[in-house]
């Protein structure tokens, strides 16, 4: 377990990660089209309000309330805090239509939604989230998700030192770099409120990565200073989320656990990653070099004698990301189930989608195809009976055998019942394509080696990937 410490001084940043930041830290034009933005959404949302006689504070949250965003980016949390004397119900009405008249009044928009409705304005290229909220004084008042984040902002002004803010800068850039930034289902990443997180408890970048290289799953890591309670705090935690791989209280509100989401990809991408990045530090580990993309000949060079099977699925509504993502990682979790099954080796999967029209999963197994008979392994000789059927059902069908081997075991071999994957995942789709969204539909199943020409700019990216296997940091990863 690791606990906040206070004593120690922070690793200073070395050239490489000066660099870094050279290019990471917003520019002074960067903050000051943040401010005019944030005063144009404040002005309108007041002149609202006014005219409505409504009460509210209009407040920056997020990664720019904290200064711990990062060059490029042009996305914006404004929360706008609702008297709590109004009800969820008046909220999500009565609040959220104030937002919706100020946006009208601003330019393009659309309503997005997550708990309940918000709108997402687009002003001079910076895309601003305007959330109703409570104005709360507690976090014992909490009463929806978004109301916590207020009180992020206020803990993380409070508790990240000023020097610490570049450090959270530099995480954010080597997660994103080697892909595991971000809360979303897609990612299962660390989210932006985790890295902050992260940076107070170990305090700092350097400090953090070499710890952890040290990290075994289930990771604990101490957000409370009241070390008295933190085992109560851990024990309840793991109680409330007992699939999480990372228990992280939320300082203010110790019975949330921020690395919910994280997954155990992303824990161990971070951990082999730092001690990669420890013992020889590269600038790539922050910024990948471009020329990732491969020709299509050198694709189908890399895919000569592998079995790669593409399943294409359309996406027939508008479905939240999320959503939509969780459903093609189960649809590729089951067709590989079903895969083994049916005796193939699924050796790697990876989804896709455009979250518009199309949804992808690609699965790799050892062979496309098995016209050997299948090898049937019986039952105990301790249980007769089900020997007996065994013998009687392969007596039956033909097959060769059964025999019983050195080990006295009992076995056979007899006709499978598919000796093609695409064959079987084209005829059993209905026993893997069982998500809400997808239920009943046919896919489109194809070997990759005859899609290739027909790969679009961004699925090629991820194909490429998923045909190279080795995360490009690991080229790095060599002394
Ligand atoms: N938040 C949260 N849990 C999440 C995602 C977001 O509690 N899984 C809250 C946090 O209070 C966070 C705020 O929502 O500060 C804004 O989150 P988001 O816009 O997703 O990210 P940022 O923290 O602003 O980071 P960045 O924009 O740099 O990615």
């Amino acid at each position: 377990m690791m606990y906040a410490r206070s004593v120690q001084l922070t690793e200073p940043l070395t050239d490489i990660e000066k660099k870094v930041l050279e290019q990471v830290k917003p520019k002074p034009s960067e903050y000051e089209l943040m401010r005019r933005v944030f005063e144009k959404i404040q002005e309108t949302i007041l002149s609202v309000l006014e005219a409505k006689g409504v009460e509210a504070e209009i407040t920056l949250q997020g990664s720019i309330a904290h200064d711990t965003w990062l060059s490029g980016e042009r996305d914006m949390d404004v929360f706008v805090l609702f008297p709590k004397s109004w009800s969820t119900e008046e909220l999500k009405t009565k609040g959220f239509k104030i937002l919706l008249e100020a946006a009208e009044k601003m330019g393009s928009y659309m309503i997005r939604y997550a708990e309940h409705p918000y709108v997402r304005v687009v002003i001079d290229n910076v895309e601003a989230d305007l959330v109703p909220a409570f104005k709360l004084d507690d976090p014992s008042e909490i009463r929806t998700a978004v109301d916590r984040t207020p009180f992020h902002t206020r803990y993380i002004k409070e508790n990240l030192r000023e020097e610490l803010k570049d450090h959270v800068r530099l995480l954010k850039k080597f997660l994103k770099s080697i892909g595991v930034y971000g809360a979303e289902i897609k990612t299962r990443g660390f989210s932006g409120y985790l890295c902050e997180l992260l940076i107070i408890a170990y305090d700092g970048f350097i400090d953090l990565l070499k710890k952890a290289r040290y990290w075994r799953p289930p990771v604990k890591v101490s957000t409370i200073r009241e070390e008295a309670l933190l085992d109560n705090i851990f024990r309840e935690l793991v109680k409330r989320y007992p699939d999480s791989y990372m228990y992280v209280p939320d300082p203010v509100d110790p019975r949330r656990n921020v690395a919910a989401a994280v997954s155990l990809k992303s824990i161990i991408t971070m951990k082999i990653a730092s001690y990669c990045y420890t013992f020889n530090p590269r600038i790539e580990y922050f910024f990948p070099p471009r020329d990732q993309g491969l020709k299509e000949d050198k694709i189908r060079d890399m895919i000569r004698r592998r079995c790669i099977l593409l399943v294409i699925l359309p996406v027939k509504e508008a479905l939240a990301p999320d959503i939509l993502w969780g459903e093609i990682q189960r649809i590729a979790d089951r067709a590989s189930k079903l895969l083994r099954n049916f005796d193939f080796t699924p050796i790697d999967w990876s989804v896709w989608t455009d979250e518009r029209e199309v949804a992808v999963i690609a699965l790799e197994i050892d062979e496309c195809s098995k016209p050997y008979p299948r090898l049937y392994y019986g039952p105990s000789h301790h249980s007769l009976k089900r020997v007996h059927s065994f013998i009687k059902s392969h007596v039956m069908r033909g097959s060769f055998g059964p025999w019983i081997n050195e080990h006295g075991e009992l076995m056979a071999l007899s006709n499978r019942k598919y000796s093609d994957a695409k064959k079987l995942l084209i005829e059993r789709a209905n026993e893997y394509i069982v998500t809400p969204h997808f239920k009943g539909l046919q896919p489109h199943v194809e070997a990759l080696d005859e899609y290739v020409d027909k790969l679009k700019e961004d699925m090629m990216n991820w194909i490429v990937s998923f045909v190279k296997k080795r995360p490009y940091w690991m080229d790095y990863c060599i002394d």
